[in-house]
């Protein structure tokens, strides 16, 4: 679907349906909706009064014009209290309107720009959360799917605003929102494919097309250049599998003047089994997903590419199976790290934190600062937080706050853990410096302490995504399965770094 913004009356575009809005408790609208309603001979008004419009938070009402208006049929979506009213209430709004314009059949539809008047939103943030959650709400992954869908989706979207002045702010709200949604569906897509084609192989493929396409700077590593660079960690976890482990390495350049270059990792697991720990049957297909880091990274650098922030980012993603047979990684073996730590394996289902290992001391050779990492680190994390939440920890507070800010903007929640030096006893090693495994208790907490010991002193950020990475329901704007969270979190953050 193309979304486009226009200028002028929306009741006079032509085009099959429009979608305007309304507060709960308001009886007579006003704005776009209030000159629709006029155009309709107070229509809507009556609509209200008679209690079928209700303006309840996401309620779509859909009325025909007769030919009162150009528009043949008007939407009318409930935006709920405006007490309750914020960014993210666009996005799932949006998502809801856009969603029936679809099952309806519109091929051509308008919009006003949800929240941008008496809801108090800035312009050009609420016209990003409207082309985000439009975008969003249509997404299924119907890859593998051999039968063609019920209904198809919209060609195109008017964002319809009368006042000229505020055009460019709308245009650059929707450009930067279509960029940060077609990412995030591209991050969902790999997410949700199953783990016999979305292979390390394959990821590191993906990354590669994109460097051609976009213009990045890609390399791959292989388990030759690996094995030199000393990434026992990641080599470690592949050595069960009969995939080979890529090392992925993508850089965008921004600002030649910078000192600074950003690293972002993300875990690549493509499959975790637990390796000789074997998980239990019960959801391991779900562990498809275990690159939902990986490709948030990788398809955030695409989008950074395509918004050309004045800043430079590397993003790497070490990418492996997590497999048992005979050559794999057994609990009690030692193996040393790339910066020389000896680690002693209790688990190799805790493999996440070994291959991360490796790509935090890479960053910090490249020199990266500051570095953020996301992982599906541990079922520990969506114990505690469900799928609301994402783990964060830092050794640098207000770095992660603008983390926070970057999350609260883009609907996507981070909360602090903590990391009390106290939990390292817990990850003392018997025989080696330390150990993959904290035991049963705080379990998010220790895992984040084991990857402090691969950062050093760079400021960094650790995403615990174990709860966030899939939906297990259909949501306003997330369908079920992979989320690609904390993509729009990281671009928000990466742009308002580069000054916007
Ligand atoms: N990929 C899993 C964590 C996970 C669990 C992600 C559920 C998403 C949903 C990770 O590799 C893992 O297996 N972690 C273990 C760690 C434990 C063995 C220390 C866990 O959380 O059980
Ligand atoms: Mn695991
Ligand atoms: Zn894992």
């Amino acid at each position: 679907m193309n979304i486009r913004v226009v200028t002028g009356d929306i009741t006079e575009q032509k085009v099959e349906a429009i979608i305007v809005n309304l507060f709960e408790g308001v009886e007579h609208p006003g704005g776009a909706t209030g000159a629709v309603d006029r155009g309709l001979g107070g229509l809507i008004t009556h609509l209200i009064a008679s209690g079928e419009i209700k303006g309840k938070l996401r309620e779509v009402t859909e009325v025909h014009t007769m030919g009162k208006i150009a528009p043949e049929r008007v939407l009318v979506v409930g935006l709920g209290k405006q007490k309750d009213f914020k960014l993210d209430t666009i996005r799932g709004v949006a998502a809801e309107a856009t969603r029936q314009l679809k099952h309806i059949g519109v091929r051509r539809g308008a919009t006003i720009v949800h929240g941008a008047g008496i809801g108090g939103i800035p312009p050009q943030s609420a016209a990003q959360a409207l082309a985000e959650g439009s975008l969003l709400g249509l997404y299924s992954f119907r890859q593998h799917m051999t039968t063609p869908p019920e209904d198809t989706d919209p060609a195109e979207l008017l964002v319809v605003e009368h006042s000229p002045e505020k055009k460019d702010l709308l245009e650059k709200g929707v450009s930067y929102g279509v960029v940060l949604a077609e990412a995030t569906k591209l991050a969902r897509d790999w997410g949700n494919e199953p783990a016999n084609v979305m292979t390390p192989t394959r990821m590191a493929d993906i990354a590669q097309e994109i460097g051609r396409t976009y213009g990045l700077t890609v390399s791959v590593l292989d388990e030759k250049q690996m094995a030199e660079l000393g990434m026992a960690g990641l080599l470690g976890v592949s050595q069960g599998s009969r995939q080979e482990p890529k090392f992925i390495v993508m850089s965008y350049r921004g600002d030649d003047s910078a000192r600074e270059t950003l690293g972002l990792v993300g875990k690549g697991i493509t499959f975790d089994s637990g390796g000789i720990s074997i998980k239990s049957d019960d959801g391991m297909r779900e562990m498809k997903t275990d690159m939902a880091g990986g490709a948030a990274v990788m398809a955030l650098m695409q989008a950074l590419a395509q918004l050309k922030p004045r800043v430079n980012v590397t993003g790497i993603v070490p990418a492996t199976e997590n497999m048992p047979d005979g050559a794999a990684l057994k609990p009690g073996d030692v193996i040393k790290a790339m910066n020389g730590k000896t680690i002693e394996i209790v688990s190799t289902d805790a493999e996440g934190r070994l291959i991360l290992a490796d790509a935090l001391c890479y960053a910090n050779k490249l020199g990266l600062s500051p570095i953020i990492d996301v992982a599906t680190l541990t079922g520990s994390c969506r114990q505690a937080f469900g799928d609301v939440c994402t783990g964060a920890f830092t050794n640098n507070q207000e770095l992660l706050a603008r983390l926070i800010q970057a999350g609260e903007k883009a609907g996507e929640y981070l909360w602090q853990m903590p990391m009390y030096e106290e939990y390292k006893e817990q990850i003392k090693g018997e025989i080696a410096d330390i150990q993959n495994h904290g035991g049963r208790t705080a379990g998010a907490i220790t895992a984040a302490l084991f990857l402090a010991e691969f950062v050093e002193d760079t400021p960094w950020v650790h995403l615990d995504i174990a709860g966030t990475w899939r939906s297990d329901k259909d949501k306003p704007y997330i369908a079920k399965g992979a989320t690609g969270v904390p993509l729009r979190t990281l671009a928000n953050f990466i742009v308002t770094r580069s000054g916007g």
